[in-house]
């Protein structure tokens, strides 16, 4: 074990105006973050905010993207000036979300501090991001993260200790004046949970004899996951998990599993012997994405069919209390809650929203049409956890991907969903848009757009049920007369810029809707949602730059 006096440095600095957290934590370019002082900055008014008991734990770790490391280094010395008791930090500066949401509770952690930009491009001229948790293992909470803001606003000096360059990539312990610094293994304590979780042995058997499984991890985090659980614990070949190596840069593939940004994965899933069952995970593996053969899951009938479900994991065996889905999630799993007669909550747009209805047991499994999944077994989304949950149904219900999905929709229905991404360089043009929907939601209901009739408009406001706090203006709804529904709101994620995301959502029953195209059951929606919002007036822009 090192050791080394505390040299204690307070460097003074000039406050920054741009520290406010977004949907997810602080997210910038990585020229931003590289500016003198800037992250020192951010951190210590996360440490002036969270006012930590001395001697307190805190787990430290990112998805090791480019920048990662440097922010590992910095933010150690200052956890050591800061007083933290010990600090559990991921070896080679590496911890999925939900890994590191995991440790903050088995350590008995005061919280966490995450470096990733999730999903958004790595490598120098990407983003970087930084987001601090709780003692629950949750996202810090809207309050606490405008509370460290308005500390970055008048931070002018911050705590730094002077010490050596830790050596992050072996594990052990190294102390600096009262201050333990303790590399660990990413991934022991997360696949030790995924075991209790689920019956490995059924998989086992299940991946050796009847499913054949295709995982990308996109050079991102969940590489190390993925082999440790699903080659060395489930016994599947290597081969079997692409790109497994975390890059810097995610070696220039976009770490997004979704439809667009994964296309090579949709195409796999649509070839001759394609592998039953595909998963993905993105930059820091808490998103996923499912697939089998011919057949892409949407984020929304995930969640609906993991809850219709249960009995398949030992985990859930016993059912849920309630589930969760953020607004614009598609209405899929409102249907199985209903017939199983368990709240279902809809939370504004962000997985911190879900935190305090796990944490008070008001529901057991909770999702986002940002291909977001989870459960009351961590704070955050889970990418691989959502993988061995579909894995389970393949093998509880000895059925598979496609099979799964089509007795869903027979007997629910199917809810077609799509999310319409406009990118609009200029910031003052997208909210435009949200400020005179905003301004005239009055007159919307009983208006009509390409041949629907909005019998309903509002802006959605959410009430804790838990801690009674209300955020407003958590996006525009427009219900149509025969079901449909468009919501409206602007990404808090971006770095640059504005995206509108429109989302739409429509259920229909009866023969045919297996074959039918999303884009076929909800072209009149799209129609209708770029009519009334007069996005071509505002942005000039007459298609989506995506559809997901
Ligand atoms: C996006 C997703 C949201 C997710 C967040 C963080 O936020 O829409 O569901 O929680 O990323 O992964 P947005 O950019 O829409 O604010
Ligand atoms: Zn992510």
């Amino acid at each position: 074990m090192r050791s080394e006096k505390l040299k204690l440095r307070e460097i003074d600095c000039v406050p920054f105006d741009d520290q406010r957290s977004g949907t997810a934590g602080l997210r910038k370019k990585v020229t931003v973050f590289q500016q003198q002082h800037y992250l020192e900055c951010f951190v210590q008014s996360v440490f002036d905010t969270l006012k930590l008991e001395p001697g307190s734990t805190l787990v430290l770790g990112g998805d090791g993207r480019y920048y990662n490391r440097e922010a590992v280094q910095t933010i150690s010395a200052m956890a050591a000036a800061n007083g933290i008791g010990r600090m559990v930090v991921g070896q080679g500066g590496l911890l999925s979300t939900p890994a590191a949401s995991n440790l903050i509770r088995t350590r008995n952690a005061a919280g966490g501090i995450i470096l990733s930009a999730s999903h958004n491009p790595g490598g120098p001229d990407g983003d970087f991001g930084i987001k601090f948790n709780t003692a629950t293992g949750g996202q810090a909470p809207e309050q606490l993260t405008e509370a460290a803001f308005a500390s970055s606003l008048v931070c002018k000096s911050y705590k730094l200790a002077d010490l050596t360059t830790l050596d992050i990539d072996k594990c052990g312990e190294t102390v600096i004046g009262n201050t333990v610094i303790e590399i660990v293994d990413p991934v022991s304590d997360y696949a030790e949970l995924m075991e209790e979780i689920f019956d490995f042995e059924l998989l086992r058997s299940t991946l050796k004899h009847r499913v054949r499984l295709h995982f990308d991890a996109l050079n991102a985090v969940t590489g190390p996951y993925a082999q440790r659980i699903f080659c060395d614990m489930l016994g599947v070949p290597d081969e079997c998990i692409c790109n497994a190596t975390p890059l810097e840069d995610f070696g220039g593939i976009h770490p997004d599993p979704n439809p667009v940004q994964a296309a090579h994965l949709v195409k796999l899933a649509m070839s001759e012997n394609a592998p039953d069952l595909i998963g993905a995970s993105d930059g820091d593996g808490d998103r996923y994405m499912i697939l089998g053969s011919s057949m892409l899951v949407s984020p929304g009938d995930s969640l609906a069919i993991m809850l219709a479900n249960t009995v398949v994991a030992p985990g859930y065996r016993n059912g849920v209390p309630g589930v969760a889905r953020s607004m614009p999630t598609s209405r899929a799993v409102d249907a199985v809650a209903h017939d199983l007669g368990i709240p279902c909550f809809e939370t504004p747009t962000g997985w911190r929203f879900f935190c305090n209805l796990l944490e008070a047991g008001k529901i057991g499994l909770c999702g986002e049409e940002s291909f977001g999944t989870s459960s009351a077994h961590t704070r955050e989304k889970d990418g691989l956890w959502a993988v061995l949950y579909w894995l389970s149904m393949m093998a509880g219900l000895e059925q598979s991907v496609g099979e799964i999905v089509r007795r869903h929709w027979a007997r629910f229905g199917r809810c077609f969903f799509q999310r319409r991404d406009y990118v609009i360089a200029d910031l003052e043009k997208a909210e435009a848009i949200i400020r005179n929907l905003t301004d005239n939601i009055g007159s919307v209901a009983g208006s009509a757009g390409a041949g629907q009739q909005i019998s309903e408009a509002n802006i959605f406001e959410y009430t804790d049920p838990v801690d009674g706090s209300v955020s407003t203006n958590q996006g525009i709804r427009l219900f149509s007369a025969d079901g449909g529904r468009i919501v409206l709101r602007l990404s808090g994620t971006g770095t640059s810029g504005a995206t509108l995301r429109v989302y739409l959502d429509r259920t229909e029953r009866g023969p045919g809707i297996a074959e039918k195209p999303a884009a076929a059951a909800l072209s009149d929606l799209a129609g209708t949602a770029a009519e009334i919002a007069r996005i071509e007036h505002f942005t000039g822009l007459t298609e989506p730059t995506a559809i997901i």
